[in-house]
């Protein structure tokens, strides 16, 4: 019997390619002027990055002397613009001042719609538990170590906008794995106000400032909210203690949907993120937020950057909830909804590692505006679900990255991934990144360069079938698979209002009762006669007693 000896090329290439990989640094001697090339060569880690590669990458050398104009002529000066004589007009072809005055005006790129105001770090993941009989997924495999970013956000407010105001908090993550980005793009709530993606846009709408007056409006944004009871969860934490988090590093982070996790064997299970605070929830009243709104809008964004900027790293603990895949059929909440969150008597919290924030941006543009996290950023062993939220947005970031940054968005430097790209796309507006002379540009082909891993490499393989995307999702699904619109699947304690009640009855204490019904009333302020009447109905169905209090307290503040 012969021995055959799996030789992975692609690897050895790589390695090859890392290890011979050079980077210069220009390294600035201020008195001397003089440049020195520094060359560094990257032995061990092959064509890996770290935390610091990643921060650095993109960055220019720290330059002093001459400047010069984007195309690298010296600059002659930085203060006198050239006229038609000492009193005379500005001319044409000063060719400094206009690219200076033109590209100051493309300064910004638009801002995110939703989630505009936010901040980010970088850091690492460190796997310390073993989960591989649920994921094969590299990034999740025992002693690893992957460096990531995090953007902590906003939802309604705009770039410049206090990051206290109360609202639901953005806790998107990016690890940079050897099998590609995989982003959660999570909050700091383990639910949503909504169970499916084509009411995204009316949500945001109604938080947002109005089309006539360019104010927020009290009122639009409960009457969307009630008239979309389904919301009732999610809003019940946000008017919560939880919605004016005093800090991002005191609060926990969730990748919110349900996930699906498959291991070596192809055997699929689901799986919810939650990211614990080792430095424990703390929380402004309402009072406090909207005070510290005033006094300083960038908090939040100040507080992280200042913790590691004085190495005091925020740490998260990383968890999954599992649930064995044939038990999202007869689970009492429909497991994909949202709106709805697993009991964690049910499903209890799984050890898998932890996360720490440990380096700061280097520039805030380039590496936090320009971050483009997206939820169909996934690695193999990890898929989506048949929550119908999760597959909106398996198209939407993307789709606004593209219009937002460019499409060849994925080319800057804190959006590739750590190992290279092997694509038959090309051009495009700021292409950067291009392939060998000798490279094909389409697929199939009678070269070398590859193609799907389904695909034979060798034709188009039109005539046959794959069966299921099992890179989505594994899923034979109970219901059929005829395409359909169709209410949620009902499981039995099923109901918009169910665990909105049993977070205000079961969880909340007292006092947290009361700032609840505070809050609520608080952003009640300026609604009109016909919804403040549907927000007591509402309130009444998450609980009696809590509707009873809120029409109590609003009388006195209307
Ligand atoms: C169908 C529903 C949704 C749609 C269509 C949607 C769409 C978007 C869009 C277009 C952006 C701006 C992206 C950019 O320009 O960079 C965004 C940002 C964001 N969304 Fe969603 N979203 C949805 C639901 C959610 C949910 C359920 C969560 C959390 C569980 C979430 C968390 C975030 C976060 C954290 C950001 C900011 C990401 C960053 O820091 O760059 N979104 N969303």
């Amino acid at each position: 019997m012969g021995i055959v000896i799996k030789v992975d090329l692609w690897r050895i290439g790589l390695f090859a390619l890392g290890t011979a990989r050079l980077q210069y640094y220009a390294i600035n001697q201020s008195l001397t002027h003089k440049l020195i090339i520094y060359i560094s060569y990257r032995f061990k880690k092959g064509l890996h990055m770290d935390t610091n590669d990643i921060v650095s990458n993109g960055m220019r050398p720290e330059l002093t002397g001459t400047t010069t104009q984007h195309g690298g002529r010296p600059v002659p000066s930085e203060n006198i613009s050239i006229t038609a004589g000492p009193q005379g007009a500005n001319v044409l072809n000063d060719i400094h001042l206009i690219e200076k005055l033109a590209h100051f005006n493309r300064e910004r790129v638009p801002e995110r719609n939703p989630h505009a105001k936010g901040h980010g770090a970088f850091g690492e993941l460190h796997i310390t538990n073993d989960v591989s009989a649920y994921t094969k997924a590299k990034l999740f495999q025992p002693g690893t170590v992957t460096p990531m970013a995090v953007r902590f956000s906003t939802v309604a407010g705009e770039q410049g906008s206090p990051d206290t105001w109360r609202d639901v908090h953005g806790f998107a993550v990016r690890f940079y794995t050897e099998e590609g980005n995989y982003d959660i793009v999570g909050n700091n709530t383990p639910t949503f106000f909504l169970r499916d993606g084509m009411k995204f846009p009316d949500f945001i709408h109604s938080q947002k400032r109005m089309g006539q007056t360019g104010l927020r409006n009290a009122d639009a944004q409960w009457d969307f909210w009630t008239r979309t009871p389904e919301s009732s969860h999610q809003v019940t934490y946000l008017m919560g203690d939880r919605g004016t988090p005093k800090t991002s590093r005191h609060q926990d982070g969730f990748g919110s949907h349900t996930f699906q996790w498959i291991n070596e064997e192809g055997t699929p299970v689901w799986v919810k993120y939650h990211f614990k605070t080792r430095q424990g929830w703390d929380c402004f009243t309402d009072a406090e937020a909207q005070e510290m709104a005033g006094k300083n809008a960038d908090y939040q964004r100040e507080d992280l950057f200042n913790a590691i900027e004085n190495g005091d790293y925020p740490i998260w603990d990383v968890k999954v909830q599992i649930m064995p895949f044939e038990e999202a059929e007869t689970y009492r909440f429909n497991p994909f909804d949202l709106t709805k969150t697993w009991s964690q008597k049910d499903y209890p919290l799984v050890d898998v590692g932890y996360f720490v924030l440990n380096k700061n941006p280097q520039n805030f543009f380039a590496q936090i505006e320009q971050m483009a996290l997206d939820p169909a950023n996934l690695v193999p062993g990890i898929g989506l679900s048949p929550d119908r939220m999760l597959m909106a947005r398996a198209f939407a970031y993307a789709d606004a990255h593209r219009y937002r940054i460019g499409p060849n968005y994925r080319q800057l430097p804190v959006n590739q991934p750590v190992f290279p790209v092997n694509t038959y796309a090309h051009q495009g507006p700021m292409e950067y990144q291009f392939n060998p002379a000798s490279a094909p540009v389409y697929t199939p082909n009678r070269f070398d360069k590859g193609a799907g891993f389904l695909d034979d490499g060798v034709s188009s393989s039109s005539g046959v079938s794959y069966g299921q995307a099992a890179e989505l999702f594994v899923n034979p699904d109970p219901h059929g698979t005829d395409l359909v619109r169709a209410a949620y699947v009902q499981h039995s304690e099923d109901g918009d209002f169910v665990q909105a009640g049993i977070l205000y009855r079961e969880v909340m204490d007292d006092g947290e009762k009361e700032r609840l019904a505070d809050n609520i009333t608080n952003a009640m302020v300026g609604v009109s006669p016909e919804t403040e009447e549907r927000c007591y109905w509402y309130w009444e169905q998450v609980d009696p007693q809590l509707g009873a209090r809120v029409k109590e307290l609003f009388a006195t503040k209307k």
